[in-house]
């Protein structure tokens, strides 16, 4: 089992796993590799566009064990599991503003001590700004016309040196518009606000889809 640049978590061939922070409970059915009382659920980079953007070589996330962390389009709560088990002593503040599915992740974070769900609307950060803190890295998985502007709202909780993860899909933005064109459009736009310090395509995990990297 080979480390990676994400904390605990690992590769064996092809396949990525974290370090299970609640051995035996395993939320999404993952297939999981056992040694002894340690168990590590494999996440993939088809569900996942974090691990998509390792696996596509990206070299930086700015992601500690001890990080806090704001992530914002939590659904079910699938990659935010595997990011909680990466940060065993940090926090995640998970925002999402669909009720149906902020119930399970509620569920789930009544078993992941270290994971705070929010139903908010990232939209909004005045609604949550009085209970979330400064953090390490504002991570962003929303598939609206205006997640540029959404993701750079957020960036007020980010600390100075933190890091700006956005998965970005381009359909949402512009149906039409070739993704290409889409994403030469958002670098842009970034760049008049924070560095860039990564970008990768993630297909053909996540096709039309694009990950930045930011430092504040
Ligand atoms: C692609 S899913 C996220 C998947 C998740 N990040 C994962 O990897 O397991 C996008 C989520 O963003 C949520 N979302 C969309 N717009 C939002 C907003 N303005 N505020 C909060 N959540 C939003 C949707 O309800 C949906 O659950």
């Amino acid at each position: 089992m080979d480390k990676t640049i994400l904390p605990n978590t690992f590769q064996i061939k092809k396949r990525i796993l974290t370090k299970n922070i609640t051995p035996g409970k395993r939320f999404f059915d993952e297939p999981y590799v056992k040694e002894g009382d340690v168990e590590y659920l494999e996440i993939n980079p088809g569900q996942s566009k974090l691990i998509a953007a390792m696996v596509k070589g990206c070299k930086q996330f700015g992601i500690h064990e001890d990080s806090k962390i704001l992530y914002l389009g939590a659904s079910h709560g699938y990659t935010p599991s595997h990011v909680s088990s990466m940060i065993s002593s940090g926090w995640l503040f998970c925002v999402e503003f669909a009720p149906v599915v902020t119930r399970d992740l509620v569920f789930l974070c009544e078993e992941r001590k270290n994971m705070i769900p929010i139903l908010a609307d990232a939209n909004k950060p005045d609604e949550y700004k009085d209970r979330i803190t400064e953090v390490d890295v504002v991570f962003q998985d929303i598939a609206q016309r205006n997640q540029v502007e959404i993701f750079l709202k957020n960036l007020q909780f980010l600390k100075k040196g933190g890091f700006g993860l956005l998965a970005l899909k381009a359909r949402s933005v512009d149906v039409v518009k070739n993704p290409k064109v889409i994403f030469k459009e958002v670098r842009k736009e970034l760049e008049k606000h924070v560095t860039l310090v990564d970008y990768r395509e993630l297909a053909p995990f996540q096709k039309d889809h694009a990950f930045f990297v930011v430092k504040n």
